[in-house]
């Protein structure tokens, strides 16, 4: 049997009640069969970005999640807007893995749940393509929870479990990456 596309979801909310980690949390439960999500528990507990860290000094949970990172077929990045911009929380993890080769060539696909945050999209999106990621535009997926109440945030999301959007997004991105390991390794050659 073929490994299992590995993702791993990073959400730029530390909220319990998030609902960009509620989105996360959709788009794991109805993954195809073969393809796994794990949402990343780390972003906030890494310490801020320092420079003088990197190299020998990088801390031991910075080191972890880039071994994550490393070992996944993508990423999934789902984050509120704050004032406009990125939470300072993805930025900060975002920002320790800039000067590493984990990220470079990755797929990423963007995941959104608010109607509104076209600022953070555009900037998420100008971050993740300066550090050499690979947004896979077609896998673009926002299901706005936002001012909707417990029950109703679930009843949305099982509508969409239920029209298999949720699936049929995560299986655009496994198609992209899968068609795209070929074309980077062309390109590579060349
Ligand atoms: C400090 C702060 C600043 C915010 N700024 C904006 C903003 O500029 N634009 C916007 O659309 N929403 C803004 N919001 C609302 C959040 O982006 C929105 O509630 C989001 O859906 C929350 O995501 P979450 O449920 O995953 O935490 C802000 C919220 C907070 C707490």
């Amino acid at each position: 049997m073929e490994k299992p596309l590995f993702l791993y979801a990073l959400c730029g909310s530390q909220r319990k009640a998030s609902t960009n980690r509620r989105l996360l949390e959709a788009l794991r439960d109805n993954a195809p069969d073969g393809v796994a999500i794990e949402i990343s528990k780390l972003i906030g507990e890494l310490p801020i970005f320092n420079p003088d860290r990197e190299g020998e000094k990088t801390p031991a949970i910075v080191e972890a999640l880039a071994a994550k990172i490393r070992s996944a077929d993508g990423i999934i990045v789902a984050c509120p807007e704050y004032a406009h911009g990125l939470p300072g929380g993805l930025k900060n993890a975002l920002d320790w893995l800039v000067s590493r080769d984990e990220v470079p060539f990755k797929p990423v696909m963007i995941a959104h749940a608010s109607h509104r945050g076209d600022f953070a999209l555009e900037q998420l999106t100008e971050v993740l393509r300066t550090m050499s990621l690979r947004v896979v535009d077609e896998a673009f997926l926002r299901i706005s929870l936002l001012g909707k109440a417990d029950d109703a945030q679930a009843a949305t999301l099982a509508d969409f479990s239920e029209n298999e959007r949720l699936s049929t997004a995560i299986a655009e991105f496994r198609d992209a990456i899968s068609g795209g390991r070929v074309d980077f390794q062309a390109e590579q050659r060349s």
